[in-house]
């Protein structure tokens, strides 16, 4: 399989682009022949069939074109449309589809079937401070001509910006997000970059900030596949596929013969693909010039956790496999929704999945005509747990290695950046004193047909909004237990009483993560009704003690956020202000566990609910 081949395209680039002149756009989603690099022993080119974006009279793409805003510009409207069909047919999935697990079409009165009444979808700008109507909700789904609306749909068309909005620099994305498929479509290639400016980082020469700016600003989305030797998108679905494992066996926990159909289709514990693409290309090249390089990331994979470095080799690269070459240290200034304070010197830097990363590269830092891998020091698996099967599953795995940058082209003329000081870049604004403290939790439990199913849930005896006292893990669908007052601040402590990391993501609010602590407890099996009505199982903690000190935030996460890892045995405490009235989601955003039931609404203010 060959590495580091082609050249990444970058998103950020301005033919990639839509810096919105006018004030309305549609954005359709459609399927669209893919070029995906080479694949295979054989170095074959192939072409693959994906899901992309594209506005009215532009080609559809993988990544979707970014769309760039300003903070506390001009409103921008997008009408999203779902043109995954076939003149009047809607297109089959591009991989299998798990019909049993809780999704847009067993909803009560939803009884529809995918195959002829389509691909729900959904769009959600990650990072947005939206309005409710226009944030993307699970339960907004959509089907090709609007013929299929979800349950709490409420307009085609979504307005961003204006001065309610974001109003800092920072790095959004936007991606599918309809119930229980969210991991397929995002899978088939619904993802792309929204790009915040303000008046410090204009992305223009001369900046306040003295950023590097096009073409030395890059974007690059990093995702992970796995692919049919012809080049069609595999994703394993069935027990006897490559790459499909749930942890039943390993807990001697057997599935029932009855389960599916014929075995399957079935949801993943998690997924983690044998091959690391960026914008949509396999393991990609990209050259640059000996000087400063601000490059966004945007993890945008289903499961994976990366821990990424900078791996300096000669070139051409003959290094096996891991950590043969020499650390380049690089600079952190932002992340998520902002920039931070200042720019932040680091070698490793950890990498959930959802969160964005804003890095400063110094090219001039290292030999010209020398290679420098991102390289991710992590296994292929949940980050806490036990990577020795994925190892034993691909032992010759080179996901260990996302993309390499050849230091190969001449200085050009433009002056260079120098943002390695200490520069002083933009921040957030305060939120103010918290008034209430919730405190929430994450369970592994099993859902009814015994697959590990995991849960969000309160962590103390809490009052819904029907006035039913409940504790523990909950359902997606069961009755708000959190309902902040409209504007209030409040501290969430999210106590994880899993063995892995989640990355735990709030809709509507920029948080500060304010710090995590160890913390024991009895875990108290208790059902968790499912959402044909049967059972499944969940947990309640109680008797929580916290140990040790608070331990303050990753340089990575000193900015504005809206993902946060949540380490296993650890509550992570984050503070928030709840300024936009009505329903939003909080969720795990391993795309898996998303879908199979780790995500619970919220509403801010008054109902109705
Ligand atoms: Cu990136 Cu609720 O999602
Ligand atoms: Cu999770």
């Amino acid at each position: 399989q060959p590495l580091f081949e082609h050249l990444a395209p970058n998103a950020l680039a301005s033919s990639f682009k839509y810096v919105p002149q006018a004030a309305q756009l549609s954005i359709r989603m459609a399927q669209v022949t893919h070029w995906t690099g080479l694949l295979g022993p054989d170095a074959s080119p192939v072409s693959t069939q994906v899901w992309g974006y594209g506005a009215a009279g532009e080609a559809v793409t993988w990544p979707g074109r970014t769309v760039e805003l300003a903070a506390n510009g001009e409103p921008l409207s997008i009408t999203w449309l779902n043109e995954l069909a076939d003149g009047g047919t809607p297109l089959l999935h591009l991989v299998p589809v798990d019909t049993s697990i809780h999704w847009a079409y067993t909803l009560p009165g939803y009884d529809y079937q995918i195959d002829t009444a389509g691909v729900p979808v959904v769009v959600h700008v990650h990072g947005g401070h939206n309005d409710g109507a226009f944030d993307g909700n699970p339960e907004y789904f959509f089907t090709p001509g609007f013929a299929v609306k979800g349950p709490r749909w409420q307009s085609e068309t979504y307005v961003y910006g204006g001065p309610d909005w974001n109003n800092v620099a920072g790095t959004c994305w936007y991606h599918d997000h309809a119930l229980g498929i969210t991991r397929l479509n995002v899978y088939a290639g619904l993802a792309g970059f929204f790009i915040v400016r303000d008046e410090a980082d204009t992305g223009l020469p001369d900046n306040p900030l003295g950023l590097p700016v096009e073409p030395y600003e890059l974007g690059f989305a990093v995702q992970d596949r796995m692919f049919r030797s012809n080049g069609e998108l595999f994703y394993p679905a069935f027990p006897e596929d490559p790459g499909y494992f749930d942890f039943i066996d390993e807990e001697g926990v057997e599935l029932p013969d009855d389960l599916f159909p014929e075995g399957g289709p079935t949801a993943l514990a998690e997924f983690f693909g044998d091959h690391m693409l960026v914008n949509g290309i396999i393991w990609p090249k990209y050259d640059v010039e000996p000087r400063q390089y601000r490059i966004r990331l945007l993890n945008g994979c289903d499961s994976r956790f990366m821990r990424l470095c900078l791996n300096l080799v000669p070139y051409p690269d003959t290094t096996p496999r891991t950590g043969q070459g020499s650390r380049v240290p690089f600079y952190v200034i932002g992340s998520d929704q902002s920039l931070r304070a200042s720019a932040a010197e680091v070698e490793e830097v950890e990498f959930a999945p959802g969160e964005r990363l804003d890095l400063i590269i110094d090219f001039k830092a290292v030999p010209a005509g020398s290679r420098v891998i991102l390289q991710n020091l992590l296994g292929d698996a949940p980050f806490g747990g036990d990577r020795s099967k994925m190892d034993d599953l691909f032992p010759d795995r080179r996901t260990d290695r996302v993309m390499a940058f050849d230091v190969m082209l001449p200085l050009s003329a433009t002056a260079d950046s120098d943002i390695v000081n200490g520069y002083p870049l933009g921040g957030g604004t305060d939120l103010g004193e918290a008034g209430l403290i919730r405190r929430l939790a994450l369970f592994e439990g099993r859902d009814q047909y015994g697959r590990l199913q995991p849960l969000l849930g309160t962590a103390e005896p809490t009052l819904d909004v029907e006035g039913q006292n409940v504790n523990g893990a909950l359902p997606w669908f069961a009755p708000i237990t959190e309902n902040p007052a409209l504007g209030a601040t409040e501290i969430w402590e999210i106590y994880n009483a899993t063995g892995d990391a989640h990355p735990i993501h709030l809709h509507l609010v920029h948080f500060e993560v304010v710090g995590r602590q160890r913390f024991k407890a009895v875990l108290v099996e208790q059902p968790v009704e499912e959402s044909d009505g049967s059972w499944g199982s969940g947990y309640r903690l109680e008797h929580i003690k916290r140990l040790g000190n608070l331990r303050a935030p990753n340089p990575q996460e000193q900015t504005r956020r809206d993902v946060v890892m949540a380490l296993p045995g650890e509550v992570t405490l984050i503070k928030a202000r709840f300024d936009k009235p009505g329903r939003f989601v909080w969720h795990c955003h391993i795309l898996s566990h998303e879908d199979h039931e780790m995500m619970r609404p919220f509403h801010v203010g008054d109902g109705p609910f």
